[in-house]
C-alpha cells in the first residue's frame, strides 16, 4: 500500500472577474454534491444496477466514484451525468489494494470512512493538502465505538489514516457533538452492516440526504423530532438494500452563486432551474428574502424525492443587512462565503452568528472570508465565532487568496462582477471540485472574466 497520494499541485491559475451588467438568461447548475456522493455510495452497497441521472461530475464526486471501484463496484459513465453502479453489496466490500485518495472531498472521505469502518476491510484514506488539515477525529470517535480500529493517523486525527473496519459493527446510540451531516452519515453508513439498531441524535437538524436515500434504497429507518431543533434517527441494521434509479436535483450551494450575482449586478434578471429547495438546505434563501432580495420560486415540484423549484432572481438595489441566527447555520453552512459577499453590497450591518464550523471547511473559511472582504475594502470583523459585515458600495480591486477552497474562489469572483474594480482570485482550479461549468454558465448569463 503506498504511503501517500499527495501530489505536487500544478501552478496556480488566477482568474479575474470584471464589472458586468444586466445578467440575463436561464441556467441549470450541476447536480447536488451531497446527493451525488451518496448515490454512488448507496449504489456500492447494493447488488444490482443503480442508475444515476444528473450526477455532479466534479472532482470531489469523481474521487468517490474511484473509491467505490476500489471497494468492488463497477462504476461506468454512460453519458453526460448518467452513471451506472453495479455494487459489491453490503457486507461484501473488497479491501482496496491502494490508498483511497479523496482529493479535496471532505464529504466523500468521511462518508466512506463510515462505510469502511463497518466492513471487514483495512483501507488507507488520504487527500490533498486541504483535506489533510481537516479534523477526522469527529468521524473516528463514533467509529471506534462501533468497533473499528485506527491503525495509523497523523497528529490530531488527520489524514493519511489507516482504518481497520469490523464485520460486526456494534449497535450504538450516538449524539453528534456538532450539527454535521457528515458525522451523522458516517455513523449510519457504518451501522448499516450492524446486526443491531443504530441510533443517531442530533441537537440541530443537519441535511437529511442520507436518511432519504437510505429509505429510497429500502433500509428501515425512523426519523423523530428531538428537542426544539433536533432529530433522532433509528436505523435497523443489515437491511435488504435494493439497487435504484436516482435523479440528482441541481445543487442549491452552486445555484447560490448565479442567484447572488443577479441580486448585486445592476439590471440582472435570471432564472436558475431545478434547484433543490430541501428546507435543511434553504437557509440562504430565507436570509436573502429577509434582506429584501427580489427572489421568487416558480414551478415548485418534487424530483428524485426532493423538493425543487426554478428560482428567479432580479437585481435588488435595496438589500438591507440582517441578523442571521446561529440555529440557521446548519441549513446554509456552505453559503456563508457568498452571503458575506451579498452583505457587502447591502446597506447596514449583517451579523452572521455561530460560525465555528466554518473554521474546519475546505479552508478556515471564517478567516478566508474576512481576508477577502478586507482585500476589497469591505468593513468587516470577526468576533469569536461571529462575522459582521458592514455593507455599501464595494470598491473591489482586491487579490483574494482561496486556500484551495472552491467556495471562496466563486464567491469573490461574484463580488468582482459588481464591485467598482475587478477582483482577482489567486487560483481557479478548485472550482472544478463542485462546479466545473461555473465560468461557462456565468458567462452565458453575461458575466465577464479574464
Ligand atoms: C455535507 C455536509 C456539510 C457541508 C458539506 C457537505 C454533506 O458538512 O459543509 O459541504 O454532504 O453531508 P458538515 O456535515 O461537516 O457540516
Amino acid at each position: 500500500m503506498e504511503a501517500s497520494v499527495s501530489k505536487p499541485r500544478p501552478a496556480a491559475t488566477p482568474l479575474r472577474a470584471l464589472r458586468s451588467s444586466g445578467l440575463s438568461g436561464r441556467l441549470r447548475p450541476p447536480g447536488d454534491k451531497s446527493v451525488s456522493h451518496r448515490s454512488l455510495i448507496l449504489g456500492l452497497l447494493c447488488v444490482g444496477e443503480t442508475t444515476i441521472e444528473g450526477l455532479l461530475e466534479g472532482d470531489d464526486v469523481l474521487h468517490t466514484a474511484s473509491a467505490c471501484r476500489q471497494l468492488g463496484a463497477t462504476v461506468t459513465r454512460r453519458g453526460d451525468g448518467n452513471w451506472s453502479v453495479f455494487g459489491a453489496g453490503l457486507g461484501s466490500l473488497l479491501t482496496p489494494r491502494e490508498t483511497l485518495d479523496f482529493g479535496n472531498a471532505g464529504t466523500g472521505s468521511r462518508l466512506m470512512m463510515g462505510v469502511g469502518g463497518g466492513h471487514a476491510i483495512t483501507a488507507r484514506f488520504d487527500g490533498d493538502a486541504s483535506l489533510r488539515k481537516r479534523p477526522m477525529r469527529r468521524i473516528l470517535d463514533p467509529l471506534l465505538l462501533q468497533g473499528a480500529r485506527v491503525l495509523e493517523q497523523q497528529e490530531g486525527g488527520r489524514f493519511p489514516i489507516l482504518l481497520q473496519g469490523t464485520s460486526e459493527p456494534l449497535p450504538i446510540e450516538y449524539t453528534t457533538p456538532v450539527a454535521s451531516a457528515q458525522i451523522k452519515s458516517a455513523v449510519l453508513l457504518a451501522g448499516l452492516n450492524s446486526p443491531g439498531r443504530t441510533v443517531v441524535i442530533e441537537l440541530e437538524a443537519s441535511r437529511d440526504h442520507t436518511e432519504k436515500m437510505l429509505l429510497h434504497f429500502g433500509a428501515e429507518l425512523k426519523v423523530e423530532p428531538h428537542g426544539p431543533h433536533g432529530r433522532k434517527i433509528t436505523l435497523e441494521g443489515r437491511p435488504e438494500l435494493r439497487a435504484q434509479k436516482v435523479r440528482v436535483p441541481a445543487d442549491p450551494s452552486s445555484a447560490a452563486f448565479p442567484l447572488a450575482a443577479a441580486l448585486i449586478v445592476e439590471g440582472s434578471d435570471i432564472v436558475v432551474e431545478g434547484v433543490m429547495t430541501n428546507p435543511l438546505r434553504s437557509g440562504l434563501l430565507t436570509t436573502l428574502l429577509e434582506m429584501g432580495a427580489d427572489l421568487s420560486l416558480e414551478n415548485r415540484r418534487v424530483e428524485g424525492g426532493e423538493e425543487v423549484a426554478d428560482i428567479r432572481a432580479r437585481y435588488s438595489p435595496g438589500l438591507r443587512g440582517v441578523d442571521v441566527p446561529p440555529q440557521r447555520a446548519p441549513s446554509m453552512i456552505d453559503e456563508y462565503p457568498i452571503l458575506a459577499v451579498v452583505a457587502a453590497f447591502a446597506s447596514g450591518e449583517t451579523r452572521m452568528r455561530g460560525l465555528s464550523e466554518l473554521r474546519v471547511k475546505e479552508s478556515d473559511r471564517l478567516n478566508a472570508i474576512a481576508a477577502g472582504l478586507k482585500a476589497n475594502c469591505v468593513d468587516c470583523a470577526i468576533e469569536v465565532d461571529d462575522l459582521f459585515v458592514r455593507g455599501e458600495a464595494v470598491a473591489g480591486g482586491g487579490h483574494v487568496e482561496t486556500h484551495l477552497d472552491h467556495r471562496i474562489a466563486m464567491s469573490f469572483l461574484v463580488m468582482g462582477l459588481a464591485a467598482g474594480k475587478e477582483v482577482t482570485v489567486d487560483d481557479q482550479a478548485m472550482i472544478a471540485t463542485s462546479f466545473p461549468s461555473f465560468r461557462a454558465l456565468m458567462e452565458s448569463l453575461g458575466a465577464r472574466f479574464a
